[in-house]
């Protein structure tokens, strides 16, 4: 029996290229402006996208990939900014939560997060984001335990090369490119984010609708302060490899 295929989000042509001739291309279909790619990524049915960026092209391929293509789980592959100072430029997270940290309410220049779909008012939210099921996380991290990533450049790095670190923890999303150290701080702290990006919980919210399983793998294009737009363009291209290698490796557990 063939199995359903999966579906592969990244958000920009910097990240996609880097599935190069591990993906086996095999027809294409455009639809609403978007280019669907069916065919093998190491020997996988997987149905590969360039959703653009932002939540709602992230939600738009995401829901036409199961309503088009019925797949059995989506995946993503891309950068983000850091969060958590204990990671760098290089260092690759696999969300393990998503949260959107722009929807809520604010007050006082306060914004607190609440589940999408809530209304943020006077109303506590019991949930706040998207969970992965936590048994397909613990085998993807026993799978990433040995796994090595290309070492960091010493630039990239900050001083010297170093091996990447690969980790899993809460991803945050939002329609905002961060490039300030004192949202960055107040996202960490306030929502325990290790990353933040554009796409991923977005994701998250219609897999979830559609009760299928999620996997967004990270890795840092910058730390999200004020040099972060610099660093986006100055390490995207060594640092998207890394979180395409690290899906082609979990690519059989899911
Ligand atoms: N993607 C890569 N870097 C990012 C940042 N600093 N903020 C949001 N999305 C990002």
């Amino acid at each position: 029996m063939s199995q359903k295929p999966l579906g592969l989000i990244c958000a920009i042509p910097n990240e996609i290229q880097h599935f190069g001739s591990a993906f086996e291309k095999e027809s294409e279909q455009d639809i609403a402006g978007f280019c669907f790619y069916s065919g093998k990524l190491d020997g996988v049915e997987t149905i590969l996208v360039e959703a653009g960026m932002g939540k709602v092209n992230a939600a738009v391929v995401t829901t036409l990939l199961m309503e088009h293509f019925n797949c059995r789980a989506i995946l993503f592959s891309g950068v983000a900014g850091g969060l958590d100072p204990e990671l760098g430029v290089g260092d690759v997270v696999v969300g393990n939560k998503l949260i959107q940290h722009d929807y809520g309410m604010t007050v006082g220049e306060k914004l607190t997060a609440y589940q999408p779909g809530h209304l943020p008012i006077h109303m506590p939210t019991e949930k706040l984001g998207y969970e992965v099921n936590a048994a397909l996380i613990d085998k993807i991290m026993a799978e990433l335990k040995d796994f090595e990533l290309p070492e960091i450049s010493a630039e990239a790095a900050g001083g010297t090369k170093r091996q990447p670190v690969i980790t899993s923890g809460t991803i945050l999303t939002g329609d905002q490119f961060i490039g300030c150290t004192v949202a960055r701080d107040q996202l960490h702290k306030g929502l325990s984010g290790l990353a933040v990006e554009m796409e991923g919980a977005a994701i998250a919210q219609v897999a979830d609708r559609y009760q299928v399983p999620f996997i967004i793998i990270r890795s840092l294009s910058d730390l999200a302060g004020e040099e972060s737009t610099m660093d986006f363009i100055k390490f995207l291209e060594e640092t998207a490899g890394g979180a395409a290698l690290v899906l082609r490796r979990i690519i059989n557990l899911v």
